[in-house]
């Protein structure tokens, strides 16, 4: 048997997020996910809504108490913008909001789970949709800085890591580009950019907020960066995925790392005629908004390759420079979609090694989601799910290898710890250690639980 080791204090637990698990229950307002499932239920599988979600609003106590079970230091979920404050202009909080988070918050505490509290997962509140036409405008950016003012006013002296977003590139990718998320707009890349830039400037004004108000604790961003590995080494395809990194992976860690927007992005907006969106002053912020550490969520790569035939769109989109290389023979996850390739753990691990300063960083979401995970079900009732135990073993040697090369990595968080609803996929795929009936809220462990709660307590991975 092969022990792998972690570094003292590991930080082991899962990730999730407000809207995905609280569900919609005392909020005074909507996020675009809630508006969206009230305008176009039929977009949301077996059209499940936001509304109960995995109600822990009501269970946080008893999910705190399984989270233990399964061995966690830690958890991550976010505040949702649209419960905690009442008055999104002034950033006045809503008490009933306010207590809710600080029960949650004293809860994980007296259990020993130290949570990490990001600040936004998808959920702008509709009201600033409408009013400012949301992340296009940059005026979202000053409002957000107020929201995260609030919050840590509020839980700054309890919680010690706090994250301003998660995969801020998805809001601009899904919602702007490939018209999977509200608002839907397609390979609108203006938009797009404009999106990408509000974001970064939000998430540097908050950790400016934060750092002005010299709390005790420490402030990151979570970011996906999904390596783009290219279909061959012909000069077409090395340069396809190059402009998928820049613009989808680099994008945000330079700006919220080291404070900058690469030449090279500028680059290729000057390419598509995009005229820059920020100033010289909003440049000056991001340098003075760099974080303390990263979070990064690793589930798949993307293999790219050069087009093979013109896209036809009206406006600029960074598709117009690559398209996805689906390669015959990978493994793959069929529920998802998304290849299993636990090798790129490593690469990306190394990256925030040797192009990032050896920042701190954290895995804050790997998983696996699997489709129907009733029928693994044995004589007992408990989910027998070896291919969540295996997929994890896989990237957590991939990430060992890491550690070991010298790679800062301070903690492992799989997504996730209880099944929960997942934007339009809603309960399509179930990724927790813990299962959740959507139709009961009833929960019951996975096989996977215990052997998590194993992992932790011996701060290794026992390799068979
Ligand atoms: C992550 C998101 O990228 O993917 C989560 O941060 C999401 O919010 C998860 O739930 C899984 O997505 P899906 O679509 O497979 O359920």
């Amino acid at each position: 048997m092969d022990r792998l080791p972690f570094p003292e204090g590991f930080l082991w637990g899962a990730a999730s997020s407000g809207p995905q698990t609280e569900g919609a229950f005392g909020k005074k307002h909507e996020s675009i996910m809630d508006a969206w499932f009230r305008k176009a239920p039929q977009d949301f599988y077996d059209g499940i809504g936001p509304e109960l979600a995995s109600d822990f609003y009501h269970q946080y106590r008893e999910d705190f108490q399984r989270m233990k079970a399964c061995g966690f230091n830690s958890f991550r979920t976010s505040i949702q913008w649209t419960r905690l404050i009442l008055d999104f202009e002034t950033g006045e909080p809503d008490p009933e909001g306010v207590r809710f988070y600080r029960d949650v918050i004293e809860t994980a505490k007296d259990l020993g789970i130290r949570l990490i509290l990001n600040l936004h997962h998808f959920d702008l509140p509709e009201a600033l949709l409408e009013k400012y036409g949301g992340w296009e405008n940059r005026n979202c950016a000053e409002l957000f800085a107020l929201y995260a003012r609030t919050a840590f006013e509020l839980f700054g002296e309890d919680i010690d890591l706090w994250t301003t977003f998660n995969e801020p590139m998805v809001i601009a990718e899904a919602g702007y580009l490939g018209g999977f998320h509200w608002p839907k707009y397609r390979n609108r890349g203006k938009a797009a950019v404009a999106v990408m830039v509000h974001t970064a400037l939000a998430s540097a004004l908050a950790v400016k907020e934060y750092k002005n108000m010299r709390l005790h604790g420490k402030i990151g961003t979570i970011l996906n960066l999904t390596p783009a590995i290219p279909r061959s080494q012909s000069a077409e395809d090395l340069e396809a995925a190059e402009i998928t990194e820049t613009f989808f992976n680099r994008f945000f860690i330079d700006a919220a790392v080291k404070g900058t927007i690469s030449e090279k992005f500028i680059g290729l907006l000057k390419r598509g005629g995009i005229a820059p969106m920020w100033k010289e002053e909003d440049l000056s912020l991001l340098k003075e908004g760099t974080v303390d550490f990263i979070g990064l969520n690793y589930y798949h790569p993307l293999r790219v390759k050069a087009r093979e035939s013109e896209l036809e769109c009206e406006e600029w989109t960074p598709y117009l420079y690559f398209e996805e290389y689906g390669k015959p023979g990978v493994r793959i996850n069929p529920y998802r979609g998304w290849e299993i390739l636990p090798e790129c753990l490593y690469d990306i691990a190394m990256t925030v090694k040797n192009d990032y300063g050896n920042l701190p960083w954290y895995v804050s979401e790997n998983g696996m989601g699997v489709e129907n995970e009733a029928r693994f079900r044995d004589a007992q009732g408990m989910i027998q799910d070896r291919y969540r135990i295996d997929f994890y073993t896989e990237h957590l040697t991939a990430l060992h290898k890491a550690i070991e090369e010298g790679s800062n990595c301070f903690g492992f968080h799989a997504w996730t710890a209880m099944d929960c609803w997942s934007w339009n996929n809603a309960y399509k795929n179930r990724y927790g250690f813990i299962s959740v009936d959507p139709l009961t809220e009833k929960r019951a462990f996975k096989a996977s639980a215990s052997w998590y709660k194993a992992l932790a307590e011996n701060n290794a991975l026992i390799l068979p």
